[in-house]
């Protein structure tokens, strides 16, 4: 296992390039399952998650090759398997987005259930509803959720949940809507970027799909899908990874390959911290006023404050002046964060899904864990701006998300080191 090695202090400066999104690639990679004829994806990251989806898709009879160029070359060759399998589902939650086109194009799917993870339950039950409203029979045993349908008929299916819309779930149906027959209309449909990129690509494949990007997605469905070429967007998650971390170093960002729109609420949020950030076009400059003003964020679906930023800006409030007041709304239990971010000095009181973060002085390097994704984002950006040394263990979680990160944050003057963990070093 891998551990970065960060010394803080490093104001960051001069310009980097944002990756495609790996939550829009996701669900654009399961989407092939349905085309018939070659698929070129450009812009793909090369992450852990985005090679153990296409492990996935080879398994299920699905060719996927990456060109020098870093294009994604993909073509379906086998339809027999239907089953994504618990060991490879477990590794990875967003696996589940392979239920809506196998079943759509299969007409059947067993996929394992993927369980919980260290940011909460994370049921599916909305996911199992959509297929049930499109005519599919579903069946769980022995962890594996089974789905069969003679064929699928288009209906009104409403997809709103306790807390809001479901991204994932959003996606899972409106992929086994497009072949379906008629039309669909799925009300309290998710908004995120990543759920219209999903919808161009359909598009441009051949579905007919109008709405996706609103509340109210309308599908009509066709009765095949052909090969296309296709941009995956700038991941804008990483992007505001980075305008945290020009913020939190003083430093001073050109970040380059994003789209602003997909960040109104970050640069809103921000704004009142006291960054400064202008935008030009698809580029982003982002510096910072030294003080930092303390503020309320709560996470939201978008357009709101994505809770994939949560844990970051937790690291930049933690040096505010000022007591701030973080609320979680999607993910109530989000906050492994906490506790490391703690052993650096921060200080903070949790209530439920609240956290109050006081302001402090300074972070100081310590060795920590991380526990999933964004929450190790989050400590690596505590560590450019602590005193000292700054051991995060586990950097496989960050491997998944963020493209080549040291190598992104080196570039831009920041002292940090992957090296392999010595062992005994990582807490159980
Ligand atoms: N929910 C239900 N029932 C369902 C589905 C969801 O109650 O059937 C609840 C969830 O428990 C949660 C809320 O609805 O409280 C929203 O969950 P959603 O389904 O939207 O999340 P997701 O699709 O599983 C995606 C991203 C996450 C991101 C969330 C929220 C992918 C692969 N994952 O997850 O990304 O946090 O949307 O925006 O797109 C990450 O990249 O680090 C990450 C966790």
């Amino acid at each position: 296992m891998d551990c970065f090695v960060i010394n803080g202090g490093s104001r960051l400066k001069g310009t980097v390039t944002v990756s495609g999104s790996k939550n829009a690639a996701l669900p654009i990679l399961a989407a092939t399952i349905m085309v018939e004829g070659e698929t070129v994806l450009k812009g793909v990251p090369d992450l852990a998650d985005v090679r153990h989806m296409c492990l996935m898709l080879n398994r299920l009879g699905v060719e996927t090759k990456r060109e020098a160029n870093g294009d994604l070359r993909i073509v379906v060759v086998d339809e027999m398997n239907c089953h994504a399998e618990y060991d490879l589902v477990r590794q990875m939650r967003a696996s589940v987005c392979l239920m809506g086109p196998l079943l759509g194009k299969r007409k059947k799917a067993q996929v394992s259930m993927p369980g919980g993870c260290a940011i909460g339950d994370r049921p599916i039950n909305l996911h199992i509803l959509g297929m049930e409203a499109l005519g599919a029979e579903s069946e769980l045993t022995s962890g594996d959720i089974f789905l069969k349908a003679k064929k699928l008929t288009g209906c009104e299916i409403f997809l709103g949940g306790a807390f809001g819309s479901t991204v994932t779930g959003t996606t899972n149906v409106m992929m086994a809507a497009v072949l379906a027959e008629g039309r669909t209309v799925i009300e309290a449909a998710a908004c995120e970027p990543e759920v219209a990129d999903l919808g161009n690509f359909l598009n441009a494949c051949g579905a007919h799909i109008s709405g996706h990007g609103t509340p109210r997605i309308t599908i009509d469905g066709v009765k095949t899908l052909h090969g296309s070429e296709h941009v995956v967007i700038p991941d804008r998650i990483e992007t505001g990874t980075f305008m945290i971390a020009a913020a939190l170093t003083n430093g001073e960002l050109t970040i380059q390959n994003c789209r602003p729109e997909h960040l109104l609420a970050v640069i809103d949020r921000l704004r009142c911290v006291g960054v400064i950030i202008e935008r030009e076009g698809n580029h982003l400059t982002v510096s910072s006023a030294r003080r930092l003003e303390p503020v309320e964020v709560t996470t939201q679906p978008f357009p709101g404050f994505p809770t994939d930023l949560q844990a970051q800006i937790m690291t930049l409030l933690c040096l505010a002046d000022g007591n701030s007041v973080i609320t979680e709304k999607i993910f109530p239990d989000r906050f492994m964060h906490v506790a490391e971010l703690s052993r650096m000095g921060a200080q903070m009181r949790k209530e439920g899904s609240t956290v109050i973060v006081h302001g402090v002085k300074r972070l100081i390097g310590a060795p920590v864990m991380a526990s999933d994704l964004r929450a190790s984002a989050a400590l690596v950006l505590a560590g450019l701006v602590a005193k000292g040394q700054t051991r995060v263990s586990r950097v496989y979680h960050i491997d998944r998300g963020y493209e080549r990160i040291e190598e992104k944050l080196k570039s831009l003057g920041a002292d940090i080191q992957r090296i392999a963990e010595p062992p005994g070093s990582s807490p159980s």
